[in-house]
């Protein structure tokens, strides 16, 4: 099946009230886990490369996203890659040729004036050169380390009316919005403001992206589904899965050397993983069409 591409896929989830999983990779382990996971469980599913990936793949974002976009387009169900978090020049500017067809500006961590400039200029360059673009207002917190934000810190949610002008003044084709979750959580213990969701889906026209969604049980994805989210973002759920089945192999295998027997059971996992996030997702929202 050929490379899907990001904005298709999106744009029938939210036109369906479902909603689309966007799985962060670093490796090509987790590249093949997210396609065969995403295979098993029959839906569309999108890879994603943060700028912080590229920085652990020495700068170059190229090699990896090479392989997934090979291992995306021969996959049985449709497969699209988008660029994650990005905050470079030079990474919005390398997009365009390595197979990506959306990307993620992300300058929420600036007051919102700059936020706004920084992402029109963005989103001008990534709509010239055909790229779908995300971007984010409100701060998602426990990006890079950061411990989770304060739920009642200025900027740890977005305002709906700030969000109307932010997204006609920038001419995004997609907004992560902060309703209450946070990046890099370990346990599935936070929990959304709903109410606050309703009226972002109510005032806003584009799609709504959720971020940090590892850190939500079965039950608050859901809701985050028929709330109006279109897009869901999961990584530390993947090396989670990983991380805990290379752990228990190497704890009972202490002279292993061959690192295919621990990297296939790492792959397995989070392939599980993916299946089991991309169902709870698609039982919330309304069945897609057959054919
Ligand atoms: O953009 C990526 C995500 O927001 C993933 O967050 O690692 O907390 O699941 P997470
Ligand atoms: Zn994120």
């Amino acid at each position: 099946m050929p490379l899907a591409e990001t904005g298709t896929l999106v744009a029938a989830a939210a036109a369906g009230h479902r909603a689309v999983a966007a799985f962060n990779i670093i490796t090509l382990e987790h590249a093949e886990a997210v396609v065969t996971g995403a295979e098993c469980a029959g839906s569309p599913v999108i890879l994603q490369i943060s700028e912080n990936a590229v920085k652990y793949r020495h700068g170059r974002v190229r090699p990896l996203a090479r392989a997934a976009a090979q291992a995306a387009a021969e996959a049985g169900v449709p497969v699209a890659l988008h660029l994650d978090h990005v905050t470079s020049g030079r990474l919005l500017r390398e997009a365009a040729d390595a197979g990506f067809s959306s990307v993620m500006y992300d300058a929420a961590h600036l007051p919102y004036a700059e936020n706004l400039a920084a992402t029109r200029s963005a989103a001008d360059w990534a709509h010239a050169h055909g790229l779908w673009i995300e971007a984010e207002l409100g701060e998602v917190g426990g990006k890079d380390g950061a411990p989770p934000l304060d739920a009642h810190a200025p900027g740890a949610r977005t305002d709906p009316e700030d969000a109307r002008a932010f997204v006609d003044g920038t001419g995004v084709d997609a907004l992560a919005v902060a309703i209450g979750s946070s990046h890099a959580m370990t346990s599935r213990t936070a929990s959304l403001d709903h109410g606050l969701l309703a009226r972002l889906a109510g005032t806003l026209a584009v799609p709504l992206v959720l971020h940090g969604s590892s850190g939500l049980p079965d039950g608050e994805l859901a809701a985050a589904v028929t709330g109006g989210i279109a897009k869901v973002n999961i990584g530390t759920a993947l090396n989670l899965a990983m991380t805990s089945a290379i752990r228990d192999y190497l704890a009972a295998n202490a002279d292993a050397v061959d690192s295919r027997k621990y990297l296939s059971l790492a792959r397995r996992a989070m392939a599980g993983t993916v299946t089991a996030l991309i169902v709870v997702l698609r039982d919330a929202g309304e069945p897609a069409p057959v054919g």
